[in-house]
């Protein structure tokens, strides 16, 4: 039996080079392995959680779908779905809220810093701006991966404590009925490392200092243009380490170009050239792409039809599978 690995992306806003780098890339090359069964789906209702404006959680679904088909995911290879398309996880949740003690939600990260937020700020109803949704955020997400038995969740580290939530919840109901949940391994991707954005931080839409992934060749340089700098002269040796134009080139770059840039840097190289340079690699990269973006964006029946039959491929096996929890908890009468 294949190994099942599945991961979920919550549409949350126009995908940058951050997400193509640190989760997108690593995702698909570990899709490519034969003893793989890969699953990803779009997590559109944990999206609902914050998103509440109707036009913007479907422009984001369909802009994140395209993304990944046009940053090379293989539907044949990847089931590809939305989590809104397979109503047996809606089930499964209810389930297993039954099973979850409440205490385990207030320890909950995000929550909890919801809570410490509303403190910090005076504010005296320390549960302001929490609904439900958010507060059982994390049993959505254990009802997605043990729904289809995963046996590895690829997470980011903030991710950790809801796949520990999965396990813990599964062995709660394991314990009751006998083994029905397969114990999802958590997988700290192992590109763990973190791309700078024009500013210096970590690349984030919340801090608004992104490079969207598909933006135009023209508009691409211009950002280029705005990455921070020091003010060393052109002729100055530069420490490439210490350079967010280079961290950057480095991922786009061959071997070669990386080793030719980084003695360029020590030499001595002026800021707009190494922009320049940095520049065309990602356009290289990025450019064909981007092509094959606008047509899927352009075309929006392809990117529904491909969830669709995502979810059809989906719905297999977590219909089955519903079918022996409902058998086991004593729903099913006959
Ligand atoms: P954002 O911070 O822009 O809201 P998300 O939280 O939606 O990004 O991130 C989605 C995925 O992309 C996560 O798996 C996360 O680990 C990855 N990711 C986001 N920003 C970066 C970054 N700057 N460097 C590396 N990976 C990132
Ligand atoms: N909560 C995850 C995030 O914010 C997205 C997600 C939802 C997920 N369901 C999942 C990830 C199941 C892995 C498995 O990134």
């Amino acid at each position: 039996m294949k190994k099942v690995v599945l991961t979920g992306v919550k549409p949350t806003g126009q995908p940058h080079i951050g997400n193509y780098l640190g989760a997108m890339k690593p995702a698909l090359a570990m899709a490519e392995d034969p003893e793989v069964q890969s699953f990803l789906f779009l997590a559109d209702y944990h999206s609902l959680t914050h998103v509440h404006d109707p036009k913007k959680l479907k422009e984001w679904t369909l802009q994140l779908t395209a993304a990944w088909l046009a940053c090379g995911l293989n539907p044949q290879k990847t089931v590809i779905y939305r989590q809104s398309d397979i109503p047996e996880i809606f089930e499964l949740l209810w389930v297993l809220s039954c099973f979850t003690p409440k205490g385990f939600m207030n320890r909950a990260h995000a929550y909890k810093a919801k809570v410490q937020e509303n403190q910090e700020k005076g504010i005296k109803d320390l549960d302001k701006g929490v609904n439900m949704g958010l507060y059982s955020y994390p049993i959505l997400m254990t009802a997605d991966i043990l729904l289809f038995s995963a046996n590895e969740v690829p997470v980011g580290e903030d991710q950790i404590q809801h796949v520990e939530f999965a396990r813990d919840i599964a062995q709660k109901v394991n314990h009751v009925y006998g083994e029905v949940f397969t114990l999802p391994q958590i997988v700290i991707k192992k590109n763990t490392k973190v791309i700078p954005g024009l500013d210096g931080r970590k690349m984030s839409k919340s801090y608004n200092n992104y490079i969207p992934l598909f933006e135009e060749p023209k508009k691409l340089r211009k950002l280029i243009m705005k990455i921070k700098t020091n003010s060393l002269p052109p002729e100055a040796p530069k420490d490439p380490e210490d350079s967010i134009l280079f961290t950057l080139f480095r991922e786009f770059a061959s071997q070669e170009e990386v080793q030719e840039m980084e003695e360029k840097y020590r030499k001595g190289i002026g800021w707009g050239e190494a922009k320049e340079r940095l520049f065309e690699v990602m356009e290289r990269e990025l450019g064909p792409k981007r092509e094959l973006y606008k047509n899927y964006m352009d075309n929006p029946s392809l990117i529904i039809k491909t969830l669709e039959e995502g979810a059809e491929k989906a719905r297999v096996k977590a219909s089955s599978f519903m079918k022996r929890i409902r058998k086991k908890i004593g729903i099913t009468l006959t």
